[in-house]
């Protein structure tokens, strides 16, 4: 068999400084609450302390997820026929060997577009899968799935995979937009396989999200470590700390960074002075739970037809299920 090749279209540049990317900073810096993308959160050493998270025992998204990938993996392979597989916010594509490997076995994968914002882990993925499937073309595509969705390839018959709830951190309007034009870049017929953490008890969820070992608490500060090395800042990281609020209306955690004391810093990369008043927060990320209804009106709307709804178990009998994927058809 022919060695597999690898190729990587960056829009965004490993140190993207320019002045729309400044204008983001100081827009989230200066609005009324401060509020970032979480997109921030994933350089280098937030996508290993991502990782980190994944292995947790309270993070339960994971493997339930790949449970329920496990299982039904042939079958998406079966439903689809897709012959491209997509997938964006891929991180490191751990879960998604199980998804591949289907695919691999029936003989019907010619290519696969892992998409994220974090290069360096992007490329180890797509170096480690090619070396997995030996022939596959592998072609890498560094891109924020807000801007770049329509330069993703558009050769085959496509599988897009939006895996691990990422879908729960866009705001509802955003996941709006996100969806739309999702179904824009679609054609008839091609698939959309989406992850999703379901609604369930507030405790258990915001153990997950403030796990006893403190990985997600350094997930979350390392952001402000991320700003200041690419605006050559002076933020005083211990000035922060984690506070993952649960905000009942949404249903969603909204993780914020909040000052103890009242903070002044400074960008220099952005000529932005910044301070922040006693107990003031950085809006970092928002975690949204589903329920079906809502997110079946959400993928109807996006021209989305639902084909199958899997879900996982929770932790007891009684519990209500802990994660959904849903597999539904472009109409
Ligand atoms: N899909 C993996 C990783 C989830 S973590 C899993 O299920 O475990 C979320 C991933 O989305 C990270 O790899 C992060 O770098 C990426 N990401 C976050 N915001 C993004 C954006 N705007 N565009 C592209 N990728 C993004
Ligand atoms: C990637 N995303 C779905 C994770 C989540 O659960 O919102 C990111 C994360 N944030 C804190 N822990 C995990």
């Amino acid at each position: 068999m022919s060695p597999s090749s690898i190729t990587i279209d960056r829009h965004i540049s490993p140190d993207e400084t320019g002045d729309a990317v400044k204008l983001e900073i100081v827009r989230a810096m200066t609005a009324m609450p401060k509020m970032l993308s979480p997109k921030w959160l994933y350089d280098d050493r937030g996508s290993e302390l991502f990782d980190q998270i994944t292995r947790l025992v309270e993070y339960y998204p994971t493997e339930a997820e790949r449970s329920i990938l496990n299982e039904h993996a042939a079958e998406i392979a079966a439903i689809t026929n897709a012959t491209t597989v997509i997938e964006l916010g891929s991180g490191t594509s751990d879960k998604t060997r199980t998804l591949l490997d289907a695919f691999w076995k029936n003989e019907q994968l010619e290519l696969f577009v892992p998409f994220d914002v974090s290069d360096q882990t992007l490329v180890d993925a797509a170096e480690m899968l090619a070396e997995r499937y030996p022939g596959l073309d592998v072609h890498a595509v560094v891109g924020d799935f807000n801007r770049h969705l329509p330069q993703i390839p558009k050769e085959g018959h496509r599988l897009v995979a939006f895996l691990g709830s990422t879908i729960g951190n866009f705001h509802v309007e955003e996941r709006r937009a996100f969806l739309g034009a999702l179904g824009d870049t679609l054609e008839e017929g091609e698939w959309l396989l989406l992850g999703l953490d379901l609604m369930k008890e507030v405790p258990r969820i915001i153990d997950a999200y403030h796990d006893a070992s403190g990985v997600s608490e350094a997930f979350a500060l390392n952001v402000i470590n991320v700003l200041n090395r690419e605006f050559d800042g002076n933020l005083p990281i211990d000035q922060f700390c984690h506070v993952p609020y649960w905000d009942p209306v949404e249903e969603r955690v909204d993780s914020r960074l909040r000052v103890t004391m009242p903070m002044f810093g400074r960008f220099e990369a952005l000529d932005l002075d910044v301070a922040f008043n006693e107990g003031e927060e950085l809006r970092i990320e928002v975690s949204s739970k589903f329920r079906d209804e809502k997110i079946e009106t959400e993928l109807a709307d996006a021209g989305f037809a639902i084909e199958q709804f899997w879900k996982a178990d929770g932790p007891t009998e009684d519990s209500p299920p802990d994660f959904g994927v849903i597999l539904a058809r472009r109409v």
